[in-house]
C-alpha cells in the first residue's frame, strides 16, 4: 500500500431531502469504501445528518466531515455549531470557506479565526480557495496567494499538518465541466509553493492539495493522474450513487 493515500471528500451540500435517504447513501458509500486499497473517503453531510452517518465503530478508509463550523467558541451564539460539538460526534474534517458560503454573504467563511477553531480542537480543516474568474495576465494568481495567506494567517507551523487545501476555481463549482487536468497540475504546484512560503518546505511537501469543481466518475482518474493532486473534493457526484462508487473505484485503481 502506498505511503500517501488519496483523499476523496464528498460534500453533500444541502442533500438529501430525508434522513432515510441519508442513511442509504451513507451505508452504500461505506460498503464501497471498505473495498478500497489506497483511497481514504470523507463524507460531509449537512449537520442534522451527522449522527446518522457517524458510527462509533471504526470504519475502514471512511471518516466523517462537516460542511462548516462556527468561528466562535461556546456561549450565546444562536444557530452556531462549535468545533467541539463536531468533534464529539466523531467528525474529523471540516470544510472551511466553501465558495457557496462566501457567495451567500459570509466573506469571512475562510477567515483565519474559523480555521484556528478547527485545528485547535485537533480536527483537519479543508480550506477552500479558488479564483472567481480567470484573466490573461495572471492576476488571479496574486488573488489566490492572498486568499491562502489570509486563511492561514497566524497559524502556528505545527498546525500545518491539520490543513488540507481544496483548490476550487469558483467558475468550475456546480458547472458542467471541470478545469483541464493540465491546468490543475499547474495550480497545485503554485499552491504548494505558497504553502512553502508560509510554513516552510517540509510541511508543504507533506500537505495535501485537492481539486474540486464538477468532478465526476468520468473525469476523476485524469484529474488525479494528470493533475497530480492528492485527492478530490466532490459535490454533486458524492450523493449520486452509483456514480460516486464508480468514481472511487476509478481513483483507487491509479498507481
Ligand atoms: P460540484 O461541487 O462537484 O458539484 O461542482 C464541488 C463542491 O461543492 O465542492
Amino acid at each position: 500500500m502506498p505511503m500517501n493515500k488519496r483523499l476523496v471528500i464528498g460534500n453533500w451540500k444541502m442533500n438529501p431531502a430525508t434522513s432515510a435517504e441519508a442513511r442509504r447513501i451513507a451505508a452504500r458509500t461505506r460498503r464501497a469504501v471498505a473495498g478500497l486499497a489506497r483511497t481514504d473517503v470523507v463524507a460531509c453531510p449537512p449537520f442534522v445528518y451527522l449522527p446518522i452517518v457517524s458510527s462509533r465503530r471504526p470504519a475502514l478508509n471512511f471518516s466523517l466531515g462537516a460542511q462548516s463550523v462556527s468561528d466562535k467558541e461556546s456561549r450565546a451564539y444562536t444557530g452556531h455549531v462549535s468545533a467541539d460539538m463536531l468533534k464529539d460526534l466523531g467528525v474529523e474534517y471540516v470544510i472551511a470557506g466553501h465558495s457557496e458560503q462566501r457567495n451567500l454573504g459570509d466573506p469571512d467563511a475562510v477567515g483565519a479565526g474559523r480555521i484556528m477553531r478547527i485545528v485547535e480542537v485537533g480536527l483537519k480543516a479543508v480550506v477552500c480557495v479558488g479564483e472567481n474568474t480567470r484573466d490573461d495576465n495572471g492576476a488571479y494568481l496574486a488573488g489566490l496567494k492572498e486568499q491562502l495567506k489570509n486563511s492561514l494567517l497566524g497559524l502556528p507551523r505545527e498546525r500545518a499538518k491539520n490543513i488540507i487545501i481544496a483548490y476550487e476555481p469558483v467558475w468550475a463549482v456546480g458547472a458542467s465541466q471541470a478545469m483541464a487536468p493540465e491546468q490543475i497540475y499547474e495550480m497545485s504546484i503554485f499552491i504548494k509553493k505558497v504553502f512553502a512560503d508560509i510554513f516552510g518546505l517540509e510541511p508543504a511537501m507533506k500537505a495535501k492539495v485537492l481539486y474540486g469543481g464538477s468532478v465526476n466518475s468520468r473525469n476523476a482518474a485524469d484529474i488525479i493522474s494528470i493533475g497530480k493532486v492528492d485527492g478530490l473534493l466532490v459535490g454533486r457526484e458524492s450523493v449520486n450513487l452509483p456514480g460516486f462508487v464508480e468514481l472511487l473505484r476509478a481513483v483507487d485503481k491509479i498507481d
